[in-house]
């Protein structure tokens, strides 16, 4: 398996699996059983045992299913497979890419403990950080973490998490994540690092190899890739995996093994060809954006203009290497007033006569979705923040996908000649 790239190893996954007998299936079968048969008592108690147990090897015994919520085979193949993507030590799978955050933030921080977050979030991580782990007695302080001073002003003893996006939703801007990891220094105490990959996925950007100790994804969106289920992931190294495991069991936000079979059987093997399309459309859409009299500015990774274009050639990389600038687009149109009225028209004018364009929040997906980040997935941010994080009220989030890019670049068109 080793000797296949990384590429053809997720066509073809793991599903001769330990942990469960698909060797007959090309695909494995969609599995939908609640709960599971237990032999004697014997094995249902040997099975709670080993749940989550630390002196267990989950390479290498076969677990003793008990209850879907615990753990589940067809979800424990996407999870063998997404941590092979991510080259991470375990992978835990969650009902949507919330209920990977918050399990990630739970499992890292106990009452007291502090996190440190980028200035701008995908505004329900944001409002996780705000309005609920404060009850908790987890608290938040958000700063640029791209400015090194302000990062080690923000730090205390009792931080434990460092938090960002990269590329951050919705601006694209990148944080650098070997330089912050040297920031947060070694040793026990040292905050964890915690990525939020959803934009680059993992043939994008590998955060592990970057510094990140965790990983999060929401599945819903490019891994997923076909818009027709929820899920998320917490990938750690395998030191982690029981007590995110433990976690999933109590709090109950799992994965159901129908979406799990999604992901395996469409998402995953899709990913490498499904971005090399959408990428190859977003480049040209993003360059002839920039060429257009009514855009003030473009922000894709691949431009020469991106302001960060360096550290996007380093970090946004793909399974095999190549650069990966991405299929997602943050563009301004110009607007005399500056209250974003511009914008507005130009994503009503999609919503009303574009075939190619949705106006729809979620990204990833083979059909091209558009939004307002100020006002719809960004709205919970405190403005002030958002102004000085780059979103703009005339900000418009492009998600790219599989339609002919000619298509694309006319409904554009028309609908900047309609603003
Ligand atoms: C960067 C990012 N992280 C996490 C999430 C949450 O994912 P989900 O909608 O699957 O809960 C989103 C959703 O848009 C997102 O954009």
């Amino acid at each position: 398996m080793k000797n296949y790239h990384l590429h053809t190893q997720l066509i073809h996954g793991q599903f001769r699996s330990k942990k469960w007998d698909y060797n007959h299936h090309v695909v494995p079968p969609m599995t939908a059983s609640a709960t599971f048969r237990l032999a004697g008592s014997t094995r249902g108690a040997a099975g709670f045992f080993r749940f989550a147990c630390d002196r267990i090897n989950p390479d290498r015994d076969v677990p003793i299913y008990i209850y879907d919520r615990l753990d589940e085979p067809t979800r424990g193949m996407l999870e063998e497979n997404l941590a092979t993507a991510e080259g991470a030590g375990c992978c835990v799978a969650f009902a949507s890419g919330m209920a990977a955050v918050s399990a990630a933030l739970g499992v890292l921080c106990h009452m007291g403990e502090e996190i440190v977050a980028h200035q701008v979030l995908y505004g329900c991580t944001y409002s996780l950080m705000t309005n609920w782990l404060p009850r908790i007695g987890v608290k938040t302080r958000f700063v640029d973490l791209n400015d090194v001073k302000a990062v080690k002003a923000a730090l205390t003893p009792r931080t434990r998490v460092v938090y960002c996006e990269t590329p951050v939703n919705p601006t694209l801007e990148l944080i650098d994540l070997p330089r912050l990891r040297r920031a947060l220094g070694e040793g026990a105490g040292r905050p964890s690092l915690v990525v939020d990959n959803t934009f680059a996925t993992p043939n994008g950007q590998r955060p592990m190899t970057l510094g990140a100790d965790v990983v999060v994804y929401s599945l819903t969106k490019g891994i997923g890739g076909f818009g027709t289920d929820m899920g998320g992931a917490v990938l750690a190294s395998d030191k982690l995996r029981n007590e995110i495991m433990m976690y999933r069991k109590d709090f109950g936000g799992v994965l159901s093994p129908k979406a799990a079979w999604d992901f395996l059987v469409y998402g995953l093997p899709t990913l490498t060809t499904r971005l090399e399309a959408t990428q190859r459309s977003a480049a040209k859409i993003a360059a002839w954006l920039e060429r257009h009299p009514k855009v003030e500015r473009v922000s894709y990774p691949g431009l020469a203009s991106f302001p960060q274009a360096r550290l996007a050639r380093k970090q946004l990389r793909t399974l095999t290497g190549e650069f990966a600038p991405g299929a997602m687009i943050y563009f301004e149109v110009k607007d005399k007033k500056g209250d974003g009225e511009a914008g507005a028209r130009l994503i009503d004018w999609v919503a009303s006569n574009a075939l190619s364009i949705t106006l729809a929040v979620s990204l990833g997906q083979i059909k091209t979705l558009i939004e307002h980040p100020y006002s719809m997935t960004h709205s919970a941010l405190p403005e002030a923040d958002k102004l000085q994080g780059g979103v703009h009220p005339g900000g418009i989030r492009l998600s790219v996908g599989l339609e002919a890019p000619d298509d694309l670049i006319a409904d554009l068109q028309s609908a900047l000649a309609a603003v």
